[in-house]
């Protein structure tokens, strides 16, 4: 075989199946996987990375496909390494997507509709006030969290005079917020690979909390998207970069338009529990991976 690939796929929550189903195909193609190559356990070493006794540099493409959250280490040699060769997705799209202002004020830039954001210096939080009152309800994110985590609903100003000792207590550059978007509690997930529309599942935030996230007690649904939700989130893709792409879209109801939230670059494939549910999606993402790693490397060789 000629072609030589590596990757680093989660395990969890049915992530080893995947990775089998994945390499296989592959195979097929003539195309060998180096499966496992966590860049925590690389080495650079002059004009090399080394995983073991691999040259990870000499590969035709790095696939990279685990936790959201990836060590300054990890994201670091991500960088050396997609300077040589290709890697899915590119680290420019990655680091993008890792970033929710990032990510929000280049889709606003191209005309993608996302909830209304600012940006301010940690010192400049006499801004936070002038825009409470405007917004009159609005959301602090990190802008590198996942899973809803850290993500705070600011009710009333006595609600962000009551956080403001806190999160100038954390060290922060800046404060990132949003406003606070009405909307029915479900959002939808879309996914896309190589530009196309892969699948769709919504999810639904439990009786007790505003967000979605399963991890703070979300459900997920079947949902067909229209048309719209799916154009919006191959436009979102594209302009991320994203070679794959699960964006989270909810429905403003005062402005009576779909909003983007985020991109995320590593979406999760269909757990054992949620195909049971009906989400058919995984074998179309898992063949249209293998299409786009079939051809990637194609052009590399050349
Ligand atoms: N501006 C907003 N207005 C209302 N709800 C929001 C807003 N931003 C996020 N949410 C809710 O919080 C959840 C998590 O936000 P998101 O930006 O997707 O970050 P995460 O990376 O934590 O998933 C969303 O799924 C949605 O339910
Ligand atoms: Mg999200």
């Amino acid at each position: 075989m000629s072609r030589k690939i590596g990757m680093w796929l989660y395990s969890n929550s049915g992530g080893d199946k995947i990775q089998d189903k994945i390499v296989k195909k592959l195979k097929e193609r003539e195309i060998e996987t180096i499966t496992d190559i966590n860049l925590r356990h690389a080495v650079a070493k002059n004009g090399h990375i080394l995983h073991d006794k691999l040259k990870v540099d000499t590969l035709d493409l790095f696939f990279s496909y685990n936790a959201g959250e990836q060590t300054q280490y990890q994201v670091f040699l991500y960088q050396a390494l997609n300077r040589v060769i290709p890697m899915i997705n590119s680290y420019d799209s990655f680091a993008l997507t890792e970033d929710k202002f990032q990510t929000s004020f280049l889709l606003r830039q191209n005309g993608i509709a996302t909830p209304s954001f600012k940006l301010c210096h940690r010192d400049d939080t006499q801004h936070l006030q002038t825009i409470m009152k405007k917004w009159s309800k609005m959301v602090y994110k990190p802008t590198d969290g996942w899973g809803g985590v850290g993500l705070t609903k600011i009710e009333n100003q006595a609600t962000l005079d009551m956080l403001l000792p806190f999160l100038n207590q954390m060290d922060l550059r800046f404060f990132y917020v949003e406003k606070f978007i009405k909307y029915d509690n479900t959002d939808f997930r879309v996914d896309i690979v190589d530009g196309e529309f892969v699948g769709c599942y919504g999810r639904k935030a439990s009786k007790t909390d505003w967000r979605t996230n399963v991890t703070a007690g979300g459900s997920v649904f079947l949902r067909e998207p229209e048309d719209k939700v799916i154009e919006i989130a191959k436009k979102a893709a594209k302009i991320c970069g994203s070679d794959i792409a699960g964006v989270d879209i909810i429905y403003d109801m005062e402005k009576e338009e779909y909003v983007v939230l985020e991109v995320n670059g590593i979406p999760a494939f269909a757990t054992p529990a949620q195909e049971k549910l009906g989400l058919d999606f995984n074998k179309k993402k898992i063949d249209l991976i293998v299409n786009m790693i079939d051809r990637k490397t194609k052009k590399s060789k050349k």
